[in-house]
């Protein structure tokens, strides 16, 4: 089955069904990259840009893993360093780079909709790596993909997302997708960084962390973005840890298997207490690893190739 957008632009919208293709066929990929040599000929030919006009380690760094173990060819755009620096537009950056004969884009941008207004300028494919607050598909995808694998289903798996849930891309896209897989979705965080609009998501809302800890199957913790600091949103970055930090105590006190993820980059000390990252809780780097595959299967099933793997 091929996905009906030949876009990927955001969770919202994909249906269940998409979405379990994407998950199976990363599966099939993550089997490819435990091999000796982890690489197939699905998208040779095919040319992938990856626009970076903001800063990225753990996705840019995927998307490029995922292309050449997919042996397409790939281009790197990064804004600093490109004529973006003498004015020119967005728009004319990606016409004249798709005038080079491309197939797929990969963008990454601060503005909401970037993604969405790309496709009205070019021909090629539009991948969303993360646009301002609003999406980061991918991102979600993989989280799905660990929940996934260590639960066996979605459906009916209780997810807590904690922090900063109205700046968050990737708690936007977490929510409509696992929402359309039947979790259940509880978002937790101070009054002051929850999205008006929060009813509209379906999800449960609480303020206190450890009632959602006392929830949840899995706990999401989002990055608190230093710079909200300054924008007086919370007091402190001491008290945030105080009030909604993931702590071991915490963790310990509800008793029971807990999984804890975080999409990175981590605020040691603020969102999650110093060595909980490296914990038996967590499963981060399952996360890292499972972006490859997640973003490989997604490539795969926009670029119609006929077939995953020969
Ligand atoms: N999770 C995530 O988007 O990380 P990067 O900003 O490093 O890509």
């Amino acid at each position: 089955m091929a996905l009906k957008s030949k876009h990927l632009l955001g969770l919202e919208g994909v249906t269940r069904e998409e979405i379990t293709e994407i998950l199976d066929t990363a599966a099939t990929f993550k089997e490819i990259l435990q091999r000796p040599i982890p690489k197939v000929p699905t998208l040779r030919g095919k040319t992938v840009v990856n626009l970076f006009y903001e800063d990225s380690t753990r996705t840019r760094i995927s998307f490029e893993l995922a292309e050449k173990r997919l042996s397409a060819d790939t281009v790197n755009f990064s804004a600093s360093g490109s004529s973006v620096k003498k004015g020119e537009s967005l728009r004319d950056t990606v016409r004249n780079i798709a005038a080079m004969k491309i197939d797929m884009v990969i963008v990454r941008h601060r503005s909401a909709g970037v993604p969405l207004f790309l496709t009205k300028c070019i021909d090629a494919s539009v991948i969303n790596a993360g646009d301002g607050m609003h999406e980061h598909p991918t991102q979600a995808l993989l989280d799905m993909m660990t929940l996934r694998e260590k639960y066996g289903t979605l459906d009916g798996l209780k997810v807590a997302i904690i922090g900063d849930i109205s700046h968050s891309r990737v708690a936007g896209s977490n929510m409509r997708g696992l929402k359309t897989m039947g979790a259940e979705v509880l978002v937790c965080g101070p009054q002051t960084l929850m999205p008006r609009d929060i009813e509209t998501f379906g999800v449960g809302v609480c303020h206190s962390v450890d009632e959602a800890i006392g929830w949840a199957d899995a706990l999401n913790v989002l990055r608190i973005q230093l710079e909200r600091q300054d924008a007086g949103l919370f007091p402190s970055l001491r008290e945030y840890h105080n009030e909604y930090g993931i702590t071991r105590r915490r963790l310990e006190k509800a008793g029971r298997d807990l999984t804890v993820m975080h999409p990175g980059p981590i605020n040691r000390g603020v969102e999650l207490e110093n060595d909980l990252a490296d914990s038996e809780f967590s499963v981060i780097l399952d996360q890292v690893t499972n972006g490859v595959a997640v973003r490989m299967a997604v490539l795969y099933l926009l670029s119609g190739a006929e077939e995953a793997v020969s």
